[in-house]
């Protein structure tokens, strides 16, 4: 494919055909799991690693949640910040940076929907132990992971996860929800893949 990028870093056809979609499924477990809480005594605070165009921010702020939205992309956060049902929000920060390069304050939630597999091999376990050390006691992360059966096994940059592997960096943690997919479909652009992927919403033990 010289000359042309690849398919799952062309981003920006990425946004034009997803940016839009409502918010993931993990994410409105991980806020309904809170608001299954007793309220909180200030607005909660979340990281959205690899926010995209913010189908998933923009729920999370509609909620009252203060966010601060990272994308390796410069068009993913134009692209949020030019969203028409997002008036310009002083409890939304943005921050272009790979994750792995990112700092973040304590959070009440790290979502990362569809984005952490995107962290070279080498960088994931630190990347991860990170994200579980931001968390604030009870706190949740939400997202996907690919699975080790995934198509896209092989190609540069990209972590796969085994269920033991899986397993090993759960540990310690409360699984709220654990969802196994394997399918043959199509990626947003229209070419056939064959899925496996983690999704994920587990809690930091108070
Ligand atoms: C598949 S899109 C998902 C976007 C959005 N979270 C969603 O659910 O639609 C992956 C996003 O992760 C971003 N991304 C990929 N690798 C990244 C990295 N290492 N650091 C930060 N963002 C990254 C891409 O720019 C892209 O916006």
């Amino acid at each position: 494919m010289s000359g042309q990028v690849k398919e799952e870093r062309d981003w920006p056809s990425y946004y034009a055909k997803t940016g839009f979609r409502p918010p993931r499924a993990t994410l409105l477990r991980a806020l309904d799991a809170f608001e299954a809480e007793a309220p909180a005594d200030r607005p909660r605070f979340a990281v959205d690693l690899g926010c995209g165009n913010g189908r998933d921010v923009v729920e999370m702020l509609r909620r009252g949640w203060r966010v601060l939205a990272i994308d390796a992309e410069q068009s993913a956060i134009d692209g949020l910040l030019a969203r028409p049902d997002l008036p310009p929000d002083p409890r939304l920060e943005t921050l272009v940076s790979r994750f792995e390069d990112a700092d973040w304050p304590a959070a009440d939630l790290v979502n990362s929907s569809f984005a952490l597999p995107f962290c070279p091999p080498d960088r994931f376990p630190e990347l991860w132990r990170r994200i579980i050390a931001s968390l604030r006691p009870g706190g949740r992360f939400s997202g996907q992971l690919f699975g080790d059966r995934d198509s896209w096994v092989g190609r540069q940059g990209i972590t796969f996860l085994s269920r033991t592997q899986l397993d090993a960096i759960l540990d310690r943690l409360t699984i709220e929800h654990l969802e196994e997919e394997e399918d043959d479909g199509t990626t947003p652009r229209g070419t056939p893949k064959h899925w496996h992927i983690w999704h994920i919403v587990v809690r930091k033990p108070n």
